[in-house]
């Protein structure tokens, strides 16, 4: 049967952990993937823009042995209305797998649910959940099972994200306290689906309007914009998540050791200010490095089911 990858619940807790160890041999060299993908065809369906997930997954293709296609939705004959299911059943007689990302989660499900390929999540309206992997294995990285003892905070936008870090911290057990302003929540599926993982996995969600109860003796603050992509900008959800912004004031309330992190792209001046990014830029890079080694080690799990 095909492995999707479109949310987090997906894969198994025990799948979970085990990724991030394969993340590990891969970005020690310990893993030899050079073959994984040896003589497979995975392509990129884009329809937004794109400069981390598209360059790490190409690059993650191609260093697996395999061929990568960028595709943009706009020219494809999706553009003139031909149907999602007759284009995930074409794409299916010419590819091995998909890596789609798309505004719309439900577009995303009913091309899954026509194509006989593995369809891999790149960023919907919903969910991004290669990111959260990805970053969740930045801390494991630094902190090992630790991570089950941190207090990670997000603040900002209750966006895809933010939604996917709610799944992330069920799956893996994980403190996680989100601060967001009222009108302004994630999904209520999303936190739902996260709560009820953590039952299994002890870990703990909190929500909370106030950011500073968030930040307050926290490990790690993270943040996203205010506006995703094909969001407009919008003064009543600006002025709502001023005090939201991840600045030397709110930082003062977590721990000392706090480590800040940010999916990028990032907007200086609004979900964050230029002298935090700045001053962790160091650990915001290795985050984004570390979606190269964590897509690998997908598509390693995905195609050799390891
Ligand atoms: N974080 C992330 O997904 O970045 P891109 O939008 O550049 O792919
Ligand atoms: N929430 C952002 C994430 C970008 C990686 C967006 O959807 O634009």
């Amino acid at each position: 049967m095909k492995r999707d990858f479109i949310d987090l619940w997906q894969i198994t807790p025990e799948e979970a952990w085990s990724l991030l160890e394969l993340t590990l041999d891969i970005k020690e060299g310990d893993r030899d993937a050079r073959d994984v993908l040896k003589g497979k065809h995975v392509a990129l369906l884009f329809s937004k823009p794109s400069t981390r997930t598209r360059v790490s997954f190409e690059i993650a293709i191609n260093q697996l042995g395999g061929i990568s296609y960028f595709l943009q939705e706009s020219q494809l004959q999706l553009q003139r209305g031909e149907d999602v299911k007759d284009t995930a059943r074409t794409l299916s007689r010419y590819l091995d797998g998909v890596i789609i990302r798309t505004s719309s989660h439900t577009w995303l499900e009913e091309f899954s649910q026509y194509s006989t390929i593995p369809v891999i999540n790149a960023l919907t309206d919903k969910s991004h959940p290669c990111q959260i992997l990805s970053d969740v294995f930045t801390l494991y990285e630094k902190f090992g099972k630790g991570i089950r003892e941190l207090k990670i905070a997000y603040v900002g936008d209750g966006n895809n994200v933010c939604n996917t870090w709610l799944v992330g911290a069920g799956l893996f057990g994980l403190n996680l306290y989100v601060a967001n302003p009222e009108g302004y929540e994630p999904s209520s599926y999303y936190l739902q689906a996260g709560r009820d993982l953590a039952e299994m996995t002890g870990g703990n969600i909190y929500l909370t309007t106030n950011p500073k109860d968030a930040v307050r003796d926290a490990d790690v603050v993270y943040t996203d914009v205010w506006f995703s992509m094909n969001d407009h900008h919008d003064d009543e959800k600006y002025n709502a998540l001023k005090p939201f912004q991840v600045n030397e004031e709110l930082l003062s309330y977590a721990k000392e050791s706090v480590l800040v992190m940010h999916c990028l792209p990032a907007k200086k001046g609004q979900e964050i200010t230029e002298e935090v990014f700045e001053k962790y830029s160091s650990f915001i890079f290795t985050q984004t490095e570390n979606r190269l080694h964590t897509q690998k080690a997908l598509l390693y799990f995905i195609y050799q089911g390891k």
